[in-house]
């Protein structure tokens, strides 16, 4: 019986990686810990809250109170930590908060497991869920490796560059056992509507503008979600303890390039006129300090843990249309409230 704390469970990502884990291994106690931000979503696991495995611990990485209480009740052996504020326009927008959860958060759960497991770190492990952002931009040419010298430009990738610094120390320092995996970007279901693709799609559902930044020639390495879930839990079973893991999806794309094949997708699945939702595309103002370019090499991952993407691009995104389809009503919820407030303050000021 392992038991595992796994925090930001509630969002994009780590709804994905607590669904495998609950259903993969019905011998461990998963516990979900997460303060529900804007970004964090209950219905994200409606289809396995009532598994017998499954925890939920509502709380703020930041609250150290909250942490002993969920530590002493639930005792873990392992943690995930995925708890993060995720979207590079944000961290433009309010930096400090990123500080405080990225930063400051990692360090308190960092604290919390280094005294719950009273430096006796037999069978432990404390996994930081991190992004290739750290290593800044790349050029036309070349890839991010392991060994990629850290050079992150926005207040996001500063805060999780600083994040992974505190992990990588207190395993040189205490003797922690950690592991960190870098990934690209990822893309699926339940992706929160502010980042690129869950965006368009909401706007191309909804006959709005499809704000591209800049020239839309920047270029990222794309991702299915899933895929990175089912990385994380080989580098949580199987990483080298101390080890970094890139991880990535072979998959690089221009932005505008990846809007078109997204508007054509669009187009086959409202039965629309071939290149009707392209002409919603609008350019804007670039983002400030907006990185060129990011790829992963991942072959490191592949070679030591025989890990490869599973679907194609063209078959994930279709994918993923699908579940934005079938979710209208999640994404109608999510869309609401705040959101309106954050659409305003970043797209309509200046653009
Ligand atoms: P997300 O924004 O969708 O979800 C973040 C989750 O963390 C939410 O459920 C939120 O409620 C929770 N959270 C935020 N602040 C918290 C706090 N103070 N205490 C407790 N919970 C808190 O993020 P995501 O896209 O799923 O990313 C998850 C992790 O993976 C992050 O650490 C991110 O840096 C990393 N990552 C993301 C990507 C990507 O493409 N999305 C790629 C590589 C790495
Ligand atoms: O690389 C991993 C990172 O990927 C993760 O660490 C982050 O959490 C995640 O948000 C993502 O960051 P990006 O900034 O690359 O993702 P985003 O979806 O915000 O933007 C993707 C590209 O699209 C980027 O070049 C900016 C551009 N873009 C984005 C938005 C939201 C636009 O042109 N218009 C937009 O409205």
């Amino acid at each position: 019986m392992k038991a595992i704390i796994i925090t930001g469970g509630a969002g994009f990502i780590g709804s994905h990686v607590v669904r495998l884990f609950v259903k993969k291994y019905p011998q461990y106690k998963i516990i979900n810990l997460d303060a529900l931000t804007y970004a964090g979503n209950l219905e994200n696991l409606r289809d396995i809250e009532q598994e017998p495995n499954y925890f939920f611990e509502k709380a703020d990485i930041l609250d150290k109170d909250a942490l002993e209480r969920i530590f002493v009740l639930h005792a873990p052996d392992g943690v995930i930590h995925l708890a993060a504020e995720s979207h590079v326009d944000r961290s433009i927008l309010s930096p400090l908060d990123f500080v405080y959860t990225n930063v400051i958060g990692t360090v308190n759960l960092l604290n919390k497991a280094k005294h719950f497991w009273k430096d006796n770190f037999e069978g432990k492990k404390f996994y930081h869920v991190s992004t290739d952002e750290v290593y800044g931009a790349l050029g036309e040419t070349g890839f991010f490796t392991e060994d990629t010298k850290y050079d992150p430009h926005s207040p996001y990738s500063a805060s999780k560059a600083s994040s992974d610094h505190f992990v990588r120390a207190y395993q040189d320092t205490y003797g922690l056992p950690v592991v960190i995996s870098n990934c690209s970007n990822n893309y699926g279901p339940n992706h929160f509507p502010e980042k690129l693709i869950p965006l368009f799609i909401n706007n191309i559902i909804n006959k709005k503008p499809l704000p591209v930044y800049g020239d839309g020639l920047y270029t990222r390495d794309w991702l299915y979600v899933k895929d990175h879930a089912a990385a994380i839990d080989l580098v949580f079973h199987t990483g080298k303890t101390g080890d970094t893991y890139n991880i990535g999806g072979f998959n690089e794309w221009k932005n505008i390039d990846l809007v078109k094949l997204l508007c054509k997708q669009m187009d086959e699945k409202l039965g629309n006129e071939a290149g009707t939702s392209e002409q919603l595309i609008t350019y804007i103002k670039d983002r400030p300090g907006h990185d060129r370019r990011y790829a992963i090499d991942a072959s490191k991952i592949n070679k030591e843990l025989s890990w490869k993407p599973s679907v194609t691009f063209e078959e994930g995104l279709k994918l993923t249309i699908d579940w934005y389809f079938e979710n209208q009503e999640w994404l109608k919820n999510v869309t609401s409230g705040e959101y309106q407030r954050y659409y305003e303050e970043q797209y309509s000021k200046g653009n």
